[in-house]
């Protein structure tokens, strides 16, 4: 008997196959990085070369500028008369003098403070006690940095300009925000996109395109991100628990009786399939181009969390036509780890390490950039 088909199966079946003809091969990450200006895998110095240097000082900036690190992170507050300014924590107390400057204000957050008060702070000390093998005398007395400084210093070395890497950090604390930081780039000239996708003289993804890309934790901030700064790259972050992927176990750390928060987070996992793929998609759907999960670290600390760069996630996000950026990743065993999962670039306290493990030679030592610098 002839196959034979109805009007309506005969537009089914081509319909399907015109789908199938212009169903185009998923672009690759690569691409994807270049299409957008930003170096394929990249080098995120977390609070700029934080391992050598008190975290979002002057000292971190230059260092990773100067060993060649893609991009400058920094966490985006706002002082109380309205300077932009990097800092982590949500108070000063670990990274500053405040408890010997201002006793009675010593937790209170960082927004409470004028510009001039928290420029009278040390930011460097605390790592020379916390950390003696790699203190330096220099370090005493370092000044918490504006916006417009870590700008200064992104353009400072005429051989290598790196990004930007911002987060608005707890940005419900400060309404407009995000409004605040675009008009602080433009200012500065850094929101123009102008230049070829990774810049014009090869001297860094600090003249490119992909200049400053924007991170967030937040899905409000990040869709005024979005609003306000619609053609710079943005990356939603990514953890389990309160505010972003819902656990699959309700118990909380005291319950749970781990030793320590890393353990704990280790067996944290999103409560299903279903639950991270709806923050890859909302991730996508609000604008971003990648997402920043977290990683388990093989010897834990501090910066382990939960694994959320297992190679089925990364190849989701990446079937969704997003990056993966993973925060914060320090030891060559957990760069080999991750890559090998696939992501496409690292958020690292170590950027001379980094850069090693890519065959990114750097131009000189730790300690001799530090000394260049001053330190
Ligand atoms: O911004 C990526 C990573 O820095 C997120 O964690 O707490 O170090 O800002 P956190
Ligand atoms: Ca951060």
């Amino acid at each position: 008997m002839p196959v034979t088909f109805t009007k309506s199966a005969l537009l089914l079946a081509l319909m399907l196959g015109l789908g199938q003809a212009q169903a185009a091969d998923p672009i690759s990450p690569a691409e994807l990085a270049t299409n957008e200006g930003i170096p394929y895998p990249a080098v995120i110095a977390h609070r700029g070369a934080s391992y050598d240097a008190p975290e979002s000082t002057a000292a971190a900036y230059k260092l990773a500028r100067d060993l060649g690190a893609d991009y400058l992170e920094m966490d985006l507050q706002r002082s109380k008369d309205g300077v932009l300014f990097a800092l982590h924590d949500n108070n000063l107390q670990r990274t500053t003098d405040v408890a010997t400057k201002f006793p009675e204000r010593k937790d209170a957050p960082a927004n409470e403070f004028t510009w001039a008060e928290l420029r009278t702070l040390d930011a460097g000390s605390w790592f020379n006690t916390a950390y003696p093998d790699r203190a330096r005398p220099a370090f005493v007395g370092l000044k918490i940095q504006s916006l417009d400084e870590i700008i200064k210093i992104a353009e400072g070395n005429p051989q290598h300009k790196p990004g930007l890497y911002i987060e608005t950090k707890e940005p419900k604390q400060f309404p407009g925000i995000e409004a605040d930081l675009k008009n602080k780039l433009l200012d500065k000239g850094w929101l123009s996109s102008a230049g070829s996708k990774l810049g014009k003289s090869n001297t860094g993804v600090g003249q490119g395109k992909g200049r400053v890309v924007l991170q967030t934790f937040e899905k409000d901030s990040l869709k005024a991100l979005q609003k306000e700064m619609p053609n710079t790259p943005k990356i939603l972050l990514l953890w389990v628990g309160p505010g972003s992927i819902e656990p699959k176990s309700a118990q909380t750390f005291a319950e749970s009786g781990e030793p320590t928060k890393a353990a704990y987070y280790a067996k944290q996992e999103p409560k299903d399939a279903a639950e991270f793929e709806k923050w890859v998609d909302e991730a996508k759907s609000l604008g971003a181009i990648g997402t920043g999960p977290s990683a388990e670290l093989t010897h834990h600390g501090d910066q382990s969390y939960t694994d959320l760069v297992k190679p089925e996630m990364n190849k989701l996000t990446h079937d969704k036509g997003l990056l993966v950026h993973v925060y914060t990743v320090d030891e060559p065993v957990d760069f080999e780890k991750v890559m090998k999962a696939g992501v496409d670039g690292i958020f690292t306290n170590r950027a001379a390490e980094l850069l090693k493990f890519y065959k990114r030679w750097p131009s000189s030592s730790v300690q001799d950039l530090l000394q260049d610098n001053g330190y």
